[in-house]
């Protein structure tokens, strides 16, 4: 299986554009050892690359699929990218959906929650209804896992399990319906000829044994790290905590490093990483800590190999 990180931010990116903190501006005039990072969307394809599959899709997707070989059409009109998958409904997981508009059909899947939150009362979806069957939706059910298919129902060499997982509903839908176990979910991406498993959870308010679980199946792990510590928003002005935002910070007695320090065996990765974050410096304490724990800070370009 090859894993290709295309954008490894939190929403926002890194710079992002109304942000002046400490590493945005170092992201901008070099002051500091930081890079820049676009959001996040990784690409995913067990057949040598021929077709990929995205999970999220970010709202910088057509730069992010520009500075991607492997993404470029092979046709007059064609994709490599046979399909979408969708954690949440987050503006930064969904927004690229509607920057893919042109006349191609898109094969997205998402928990039925999460398709809902996107077409429904969204005038702007209006843009993905050009023609009948210009999204084909499949969907993701706890504890089924499904095939990843092309388009016109070739079999990827994958299969896919999502998971509920500890978050919450996008910004937008909050306070318009009840929470549902369907708003955020981890994935689980199999390839039966290897046996390598990729697990998926850019998102995660709580560490709880059913994620732990997961991932202890993985051969690689890309975990939630928006946030160093939960008070991290403080540095920009804002008085949200990361638990109001539905992300476990990585450091502190009760953060994903140690909740997560049982599970030696996979890959571990960091990703959805939000600017104010101190691991983004390559320098940092916090980088060292994460990198001693046998962790790696995403970055833009990253590639790995199953
Ligand atoms: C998040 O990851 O918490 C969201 O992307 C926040 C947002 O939509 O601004
Ligand atoms: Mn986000
Ligand atoms: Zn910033």
């Amino acid at each position: 299986m090859r894993i290709q990180v295309l954008g490894s931010a939190a929403g926002g990116g890194c710079p992002q554009w109304n942000c002046a903190c400490r590493n945005c501006r170092g992201a901008r005039d070099g002051s500091i050892r930081v890079e820049a990072r676009t959001q996040e969307c990784v690409a995913v394809s067990a057949d040598d690359g021929r077709a990929w599959f995205l999970l999220n899709a970010s709202p910088e997707i057509r730069a992010q699929i520009e500075g991607c070989t492997a993404l470029h059409p092979k046709a007059l009109r064609h994709s490599p990218i046979e399909g979408i998958l969708l954690t949440n409904g987050d503006l930064d997981h969904t927004l690229g959906l509607l920057c893919l508009r042109e006349w191609q059909r898109l094969v997205v899947y998402a928990t039925e929650t999460v398709r809902r939150g996107f077409v429904e009362n969204n005038v702007l979806y209006r843009t993905l209804q050009r023609f009948p069957g210009q999204v084909d939706w499949r969907t993701l059910s706890p504890v089924s896992e499904v095939e990843m298919a092309t388009a016109s129902g070739v079999s990827s060499g994958l299969v896919v399990e999502a998971f509920p997982v500890p978050g919450k509903p996008p910004v937008h839908l909050e306070g318009l319906g009840p929470a549902s176990p369907g708003d955020n979910v981890g994935l689980r991406i199999r390839e039966p000829a290897t046996g390598h498993v990729l697990v998926y959870l850019s998102a995660v308010a709580r560490v709880t044994p059913e994620v732990l679980a997961f991932a202890e199946s993985a051969d690689c792990l890309f975990f939630d790290g928006t946030f160093w510590s939960d008070d991290e928003l403080r540095e920009v002005g804002s008085d949200k905590r990361a638990k109001d935002l539905a992300h476990l910070p990585i450091g502190g007695d009760g953060g994903s490093l140690a909740a997560l320090a049982p599970v030696r065996r996979p890959q571990r990765v960091y990703i959805h990483i939000n600017n104010t974050n101190p691991v983004l410096r390559e320098d940092s304490p916090e980088r060292v800590a994460v990198e001693r724990a046998g962790w790696r800070v995403a970055c833009d370009g990253m590639e790995i190999t199953l």
